[in-house]
């Protein structure tokens, strides 16, 4: 297993902010998927959706997998909440670092994104509804990715990411324990 630390879960449920504040305490660099293609493609994710197409992006999620598990090591890095739903990432994430599922609950994602418009999946008609179903679909595919799960609603970034801090640490010294 690589020494990165990933942060999965929902769309809104504090990935890229959880992972800065990480990032900082630990002293570890800090990558996010969305950018990371946004930046190679000269994109955003938006545009990436409207002109190619979902599945053309979930294939730049798994390239991108590819090229981080050749080139990091020691970072934070947070993907795209769609990334572990596809079997081949779940087994590139397994090899790429310790996992941690930041789980929110649909009320909580909803206030964060209401008004939001980058998410092209979460556009349009019944937003709640379309969160709730696909949190359905993916609970299971974020659980089985992750090592660690961390409950995130009503708290504050820095009690989360101290609480993820300490998770690492039991977890690192229980992997040496030989647990
Ligand atoms: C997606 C989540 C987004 C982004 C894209 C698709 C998803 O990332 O990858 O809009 O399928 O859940 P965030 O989880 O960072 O919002």
């Amino acid at each position: 297993m690589g020494n990165n630390v990933i942060l999965i879960g929902f769309m809104g449920c504090g990935k890229t902010t959880v992972g800065l504040e990480l990032s900082r305490g630990l002293g570890r660099l800090f990558l996010d998927t969305d950018e990371w293609i946004s930046r190679q493609r000269g994109q955003t994710i938006s545009e990436i959706f409207a002109e190619q197409g979902e599945e053309a992006f979930r294939d730049m999620e798994t390239a991108c997998l590819q090229e981080l598990l050749a080139t990091c090591e020691n970072r934070i890095i947070s993907v795209g909440g769609g990334l572990p739903v596809r079997e081949a990432n779940r087994r590139l994430l397994e090899q790429l670092g310790m996992v941690i599922y930041l789980q929110a609950t649909p009320e909580c994602i909803f206030e964060r994104l209401k008004e939001d418009k980058s998410r092209p999946l979460l556009q349009g008609d019944n937003p709640m509804e379309k969160i709730r179903a696909f949190m359905e679909a993916r609970q299971d595919f974020y659980k089985e990715a992750a090592q660690i799960t961390v409950q995130v609603d009503r708290k504050s970034v820095q009690t989360l990411s101290e609480e993820i801090a300490a998770a690492i640490e039991w977890q690192v010294k229980n992997i040496k324990a030989g647990f």
